[in-house]
């Protein structure tokens, strides 16, 4: 997959050219005149989501141009999310055509910043036209190659830089989904550890991946629990960018749920739909995702991401309900159910997070709850948080990455489910506001640290193809959480 910038001009040599429209508009100049065209002779108003095509001679032009209008939607409602979702549209009618160049004209509206059109297309572009298609006899590939970017002269620099960046996290993305596509029996902790040091090479962060031995010298009990059961053993990923070493204080850590396959362990699962619980280290792919991007494009924060890997299986040598452990934080838990398994993980992962890696903030990403599902749909991340001023950084961060984030109450009554006779706390908070207790077991060993938490289990998968992203895993996570590591900056 190419994208280049490409100074537009009356000889543009594509394939396709995608023209914008914005809902209503119809006075643009050339070479959107045709926008205006087929308005009024098609039943095409510019809506978000709509689309229309014709073959258009440029005036001084010696070939027709095959052209398709994607919708924007109103002037006022204009994002870059936007623009991603009319590059969809417009990839959707390239494939249709099988052409290999496709050449899009974001640059045409006023309410929009050209860098961030530039960056949007780019990451529709690659995340459109990714594939999971590694065990695929037929690859099934998209058609299109190559995506240039037009731009007029003084949008140039912008335009360039927005692609650079849509690049990155467009690629970062796409690495994190892989990751989640991958099957279990292929992605073990162990090789889940290997991907994050591969990834560390290629973009420079430092990666360090730590085995069981060290694991239960941290005291880590409730981590090497869930993974009892399984013959891949598990591993502690730590991974590192030290990008503002004038302000060593400040560390955002993040925290990614590594589960490389849940059963449910003896707290079975149904079997239908078990065969998703591959996904269940979306948050991890989601930090590895996110660390890539950070490396790449050297932004001047420090980050240290952390992931628990392990696999919660069924076998003689696994935990069971009724079992109390320790934490690293040294609170007792006792297990209701195996298969609240993420939770035990993230505990002592974010509590290593804080006392050994000394992050001031942490932000952790996991697949936690069915219960998000239920409440916010595939559409929503869930979030909880202990701090209004963080999570203004969080809509700050969805609003440039286009990802959706919505706050979930944690009110301190809710720690009330939490709590049984038996240990310092119970990993089942029943079956109330499932989301809510799930976030604020967490929220038991994040001290007194700015903290958000993101459910992302209904957000990470996707099981039919959307506007810009295939079917399959989304990535979801990847350019939130650079975004708002970048507010650091
Ligand atoms: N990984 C699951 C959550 C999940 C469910 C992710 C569906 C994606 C889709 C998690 O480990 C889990 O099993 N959670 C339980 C918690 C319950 C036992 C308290 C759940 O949501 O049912
Ligand atoms: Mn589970
Ligand atoms: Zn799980």
């Amino acid at each position: 997959m190419e994208v280049r910038a490409l100074q537009f001009n009356a000889h543009v040599e594509t394939d396709l050219l995608c023209l914008v429209a914005e809902e209503g508009v119809r006075d643009y100049a050339w070479p959107s005149a045709v926008v205006g065209q087929l308005m009024a002779a098609q039943k095409f108003a510019g809506k978000l989501g709509e689309k229309a095509s014709c073959v258009y001679l440029p005036e001084g032009a010696e070939r027709p141009l095959r052209v398709v209008a994607a919708g924007l939607g109103k002037t006022a409602e204009l994002t870059p999310e936007t623009v991603r979702r009319a590059l969809g549209a417009g990839l959707k009618e390239a494939e249709r055509l099988k052409v290999d160049v496709l050449t899009i004209m974001p640059w045409n509206c006023p309410g929009l910043d050209a860098g961030d059109a530039a960056r949007g297309v780019t990451e529709a572009f690659l995340l459109a036209s990714y594939r999971f298609n590694r065990y695929l006899a037929d690859k099934k590939e998209c058609s299109v190659r190559t995506l240039q970017v037009g731009y007029t002269p003084d949008q140039e620099v912008a335009v360039i830089a927005g692609i650079k960046l849509g690049q990155t996290l467009g690629e970062a993305t796409n690495l994190a989904r892989d990751l989640v596509n991958e099957p279990g029996n292929v992605l073990t902790p162990e090789r889940l550890a290997q991907e994050a040091q591969k990834a560390g090479e290629k973009y420079g962060f430092a990666v360090e991946v730590w085995e069981e031995d060290r694991i239960a010298e941290l005291g880590m009990e409730a981590f090497l629990a869930v993974g009892k059961a399984s013959t891949n053993r598990p591993r502690l990923i730590v991974m590192r960018h030290l990008g503002d070493p004038a302000h060593p204080d400040q560390i955002l850590g993040l925290v990614g749920k590594g589960i490389t396959f849940d059963s449910g362990g003896l707290s079975l699962k149904q079997a239908k739909g078990m065969e998703a619980m591959k996904y269940d280290m979306a948050g991890a792919a989601a930090v590895i995702g996110a660390m890539s991007a950070l490396a790449r494009e050297q932004v001047g924060v420090n980050v240290v991401a952390v992931v628990a890997a392990c696999e919660n299986l069924i076998s003689g040598t696994g935990y069971r309900p009724g079992d109390i452990l320790g934490t690293m934080a040294g609170k007792t838990v006792l297990v209701e159910s195996t298969d609240a398994e993420g939770r035990l993980t993230l505990a002592d992962a974010v509590h290593y997070i804080i006392t050994r890696e000394n992050a001031s903030v942490v932000v952790d990403v996991a697949t936690l709850t069915g219960a998000v599902i239920v409440a916010l749909g595939n559409l929503t991340t869930g979030v909880l948080t202990n701090d209004q001023g963080l999570y203004a950084r969080l809509e700050q961060a969805a609003q440039k990455s286009g990802e959706k984030v919505w706050q979930l109450p944690a009110f301190p009554e809710y720690k009330e489910q939490n709590k049984t006779a038996y240990a310092d706390l119970r990993n089942v908070g029943g079956r109330e506001a499932g989301t809510i207790t799930a976030g604020l077991f967490i929220a038991e060993f994040v001290q007194d640290k700015p903290w958000l938490h993101l459910d992302i289990a209904g957000t990470a998968f996707a099981e039919k193809e959307g506007e810009y992203l295939s079917q399959g895993a989304t990535g979801v996570g990847v350019r939130l959480l650079y975004h708002l590591a970048e507010t650091y900056v």
